[in-house]
């Protein structure tokens, strides 16, 4: 079958099982061994600039975020950088751009697709913003870095990459996605990605009102098994994979206008008690071969995954034992993806 070409990057669903293992995750596994040798070769020097270096040369690459972002928007700059491609950069474009003057997010891309960028790494605020800035970029391809509370389809990368390097399948496994699954997009796009694959079940953990939304879960029925829960002790002991994440206080109207502290005491009621988070007693229950993952941020105030269990070998958020988390992961799908698009 002929090669799919990846053009603009929206949503997971647009990655097929073939696409994954045919191009990004042989790529991938090529740049994580450029940066995690062998531990035999590992002393031996390195001549000359490295490997990746010049993967991007002469290419440039825009970083436009109109919310806030710490991973996602440096990672993607240092990926770019790696490679040796000029990054432009606006991390507060709702504040610095003309977007404080009132202009459109369509206005901002047709005005930087004419400046020669290679690609346009693009956090909107509102659902569909890629899609929208993608019909009016022209030839430039639009890298969606969070679309609101939409869809977050670099991150379900870099997510199943990892289930992939510390569990070694996608097929078959449980994975317990837990917390504000209704507004938060990495569990949206990752919940997609994992439905490519065979003999997954899905086992949704949050109080009823935060639970996934209907438009998600009618596209997921038929194409993976799925159950709704409120108790994360009961299903620990079954789960390969947990996956927590933090209520998005920011998206809800109530919340976001009170103050951080009062912001965690209302999230500790409502979302992250004891049932839907973290804790020693859920701990107890995870299975040695099982992971714990977390797109972070998380926050301490929330406490959905304590900072008492950072170091636990079985949380794979950070880097850990010599092999990087989600984070480190994410710098290497972010430059796998831009070597895929640009090179
Ligand atoms: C997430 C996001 O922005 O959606 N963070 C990230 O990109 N790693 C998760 C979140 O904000 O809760």
């Amino acid at each position: 079958m002929a090669k799919e070409k990846l053009h603009h990057i929206l949503e997971a669903q647009q990655f097929s099982r073939q696409w994954l293992e045919e191009e990004f995750f042989p790529e991938l596994d090529y740049i994580s061994k450029l940066f995690e040798p062998d531990p035999v070769f590992k002393s031996m020097p390195v001549l000359g600039s490295p490997a990746y270096s010049t993967f991007l040369k002469n290419k440039s690459v825009c970083v436009l975020f109109y919310e806030p972002s710490s991973r996602t928007r440096i990672s993607f700059g240092q990926a770019a950088g790696l490679m040796g491609a000029h990054v432009e950069s606006t991390s507060e474009a709702k504040k610095f751009s003309s977007a404080a003057k009132g202009e459109s997010l369509k206005d901002f891309i047709r005005t930087v697709s004419d400046y020669h960028f290679d690609a346009v790494v693009l956090r909107s605020d509102y659902v569909g913003g890629a899609h929208e800035a993608a019909k009016v970029s022209g030839t430039v391809p639009i890298i969606n870095a969070g679309d609101g509370p939409g869809q977050h389809p670099t991150q379900a990368l870099l997510d199943v990459a990892t289930i992939r390097k510390f569990i070694g399948t996608l097929d078959g496994l449980n994975v317990t996605l837990v917390g504000d699954l209704k507004n938060g997009r990495t569990v949206r796009s990752l919940a997609y990605l994992l439905s490519k694959f065979h003999g997954n079940h899905l086992s949704l953990v949050a109080p009823q009102s935060f639970q996934m939304k209907p438009d998600i879960l009618e596209k997921l029925s038929g194409r993976v098994s799925f159950s709704q829960h409120s108790n994360l002790l009961e299903i620990a002991q079954n789960s390969d994979v947990i996956y927590m994440t933090r209520l998005q206080t920011e998206r809800i109207p109530y919340m976001k206008k009170l103050p951080l502290g009062w912001q965690f005491v209302l999230a500790k009621r409502f979302l992250h008690a004891k049932d839907v988070s973290i804790s020693e007693a859920v701990m107890e229950k995870v299975r040695d071969d099982a992971i714990i993952m977390h797109p972070l941020p998380r926050s301490e105030g929330f406490d959905e995954l304590p900072e008492r269990f950072t170091d636990d070998p079985r949380v794979r958020a950070f880097r850990k034992t010599g092999q990087p988390g989600q984070t480190g992961m994410g710098l290497y799908t972010r430059m796998a993806l831009l070597k895929i698009l640009l090179w």
